[in-house]
């Protein structure tokens, strides 16, 4: 049997606005974490942006696994996991259901920008799944907002009591560093000439740097000062409660509070806990191999033509071979190929334990949502859908290709790249496809003419808004002009409307009728 990496667990996810520097400060971390991981890290690389190729040499010396899902890093006495959320600018459901993988969040705020509506939203999603948020607000060594107002910003905005456990020392553009509020002192930033070779952080006392940096200490000084007088000190049970969230200044790009944010995240952020099931109680962390299913990806290497589930483990152990059981369907589900790296290159993981993330290979019965189990059954809620803005329908071009059609369709329905809504009326040739964000319907096109040779046309549908309906309802709801009624294939049936001011006009006009918001809008 191989060994067991009892080592404690913390599993979380960067939610930013894009360009807030989400992979500057992944490459930092996990830089840090391996210069910390190096004797002697005096000539390490702290100050340097990672390439590609230090990666690939830490992948191999250190066996980090790397890859687009979840990266995995030990960092002093704990093994961090750093979940992805999807980058790009659209958003989209994936991003949401990554956020069921994780323990925390880290919420990340360009100090020039301040809250912007992609982290808005994703700290709702947060708020909704009660996930503590720790606050980093990144690019101070540029010119930006006043400090202040940036925290009055995230308590106005999201109702987040900010808990700074550091207070900036000179203004963002012209800073020293930070005060650390919880022991007085001053992590001074120095900028060093080649900004490569050495860690530019300093510990000073506070008569230190009263000497050091004058009147910027002194005003950070009464601004922290300012801060406990109302309330803003850090309280364990609030910030896990998601009420309050300790907040951090940095710079990603200059390596500065990345050590802070790590110590911070092994120190205050949550373990791995018990996991709610769906018929109630929970599963505990050391009970029987439990894990669900929160992300499934095909066609991403031609070399690997298979579906990947990516799955959190949330109790036991998961042993490389081991058969489980697949909840939905009862079925063995086989683990010989389970992997921790997904890219080109895969590395085969032997063991995980709660909160790591482990890639199952040939996982065609997987689907988002799934729970796999071993010994006592287990069952996780379904992942929630979340309330479609987009739609269109789609139909394929080639005709004597509809085969494939359906079969592709099927297959991204499945992977949750898309909502798939169908209605007698339309059809099974021209299924509305929903989304979140636009770009999931790029993604659609693209794989049908790549993956499965059927490419498709796509048309706008007029519809904005989606509310939940039941199939008696469902008539009436349909009578009305501009409304379409349809069900998902998750057998939900929804009531499509081209803005809410139809909707309202039909509740008024069919006042009986079931029109309920979906769980989550976008
Ligand atoms: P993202 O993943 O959140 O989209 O952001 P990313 O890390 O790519 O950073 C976006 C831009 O912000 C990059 O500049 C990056 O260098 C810069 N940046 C990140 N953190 C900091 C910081 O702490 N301070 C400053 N001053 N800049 C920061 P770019 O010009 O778009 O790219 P590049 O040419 O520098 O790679």
């Amino acid at each position: 049997m191989p060994d067991l990496d009892r080592r404690p667990r913390r599993t979380f996810a960067v939610i930013s606005h894009p360009d807030a520097g989400k992979s500057t400060l992944t490459e930092a971390l996990v830089l840090h974490a391996q210069v910390i991981a190096e004797a002697g890290a005096v000539h390490g690389k702290a100050g340097r942006k990672g390439t590609v190729s230090d990666w690939m040499a830490m992948e191999r010396s250190r066996g980090i696994s790397i890859s687009s899902t979840a990266l995995q890093f030990a960092y002093r006495d704990h093994v961090v996991n750093l979940v992805d959320t999807p980058g790009h600018a659209d958003f989209s459901e994936d991003t949401y259901r990554v956020l069921s993988a994780v323990d925390s969040a880290v919420m990340l705020v360009d100090a020039a920008k301040g809250l912007e509506p992609q982290t808005l939203k994703l700290f709702r999603v947060c708020a909704r799944r009660g996930l503590p948020v720790i606050t980093v607000i990144n690019k101070w060594d540029r010119p930006g907002r006043d400090a202040l107002e940036l925290m009055d910003e995230i308590e106005s905005q999201i109702g987040l009591r900010p808990t700074p456990l550091t207070w900036p020392v000179g203004v963002p553009g012209d800073f020293h560093g930070v005060l650390d509020r919880r022991t007085g002192g001053f992590v001074r930033y120095t900028r060093t000439a080649g900004g490569a070779t050495r860690a530019p952080e300093e510990h000073l006392t506070a008569e230190a740097a009263l000497a050091a940096a004058g009147e910027d200490w002194e005003r950070a000084s009464e601004e922290a000062e300012l801060l406990t007088a109302d309330g803003g000190d850090h309280d364990q049970s609030t910030f896990l409660a998601g009420r309050t969230t300790p907040v951090l200044f940095a710079s990603a790009l200059l390596n500065f509070g990345v050590a802070q944010l790590l110590d911070t995240l092994l120190e205050l952020a949550p373990a791995p806990g018990p996991t709610p099931l769906a018929a109630g109680g929970a599963r505990e962390v050391d009970a029987d191999f439990s894990a669900y299913v929160f992300k499934v990806q095909a066609g991403m290497d031609a070399n690997h033509r298979d579906r990947l589930a990516y799955a959190r483990v949330c109790s036991g152990v998961f042993e490389r071979g081991m058969v489980v059981t697949h909840a939905a369907t009862g079925k063995p589900f086989a683990t010989k190929y389970a992997h921790t790296v997904f890219g080109k290159e895969r590395s085969s993981v032997e063991t995980a334990s709660p909160g790591d993330i482990v890639g199952l290979v040939n996982a065609n019965a997987l689907r988002v949502g799934d729970t796999i189990y071993d010994g006592v059954p287990a069952e996780f809620p379904e992942i929630e859908s979340f309330a479609p803005e987009h739609f269109v329908s789609a139909r394929v071009i080639d005709a004597g290709r509809y085969k494939r059609f359906r079969r592709g369709i099927e297959q991204l329905d499945q992977e949750g790249v898309v909502q798939v809504l169908r209605s007698e009326l339309r059809g099974d040739q021209a299924p509305v496809l929903a989304a979140v964000g636009p770009m999931q319907f790029e993604v659609v096109a693209a794989r049908m003419e790549t993956e499965f040779h059927a490419p498709i046309r796509m048309d706008n549908l007029a519809y904005s808004l989606a509310l939940h309906t039941t199939p008696e309802h469902a008539g009436t709801i349909s009578g009305f002009s501009g409304v379409e009624v349809m069900t998902r294939s998750d057998g939900t049936v929804l009531a499509l409307f081209p803005d809410k001011w139809k909707a309202d006009s039909v509740r008024r006009q069919a006042p009986g009728v079931v029109l309920e918001a979906l769980p989550v809008g976008g």
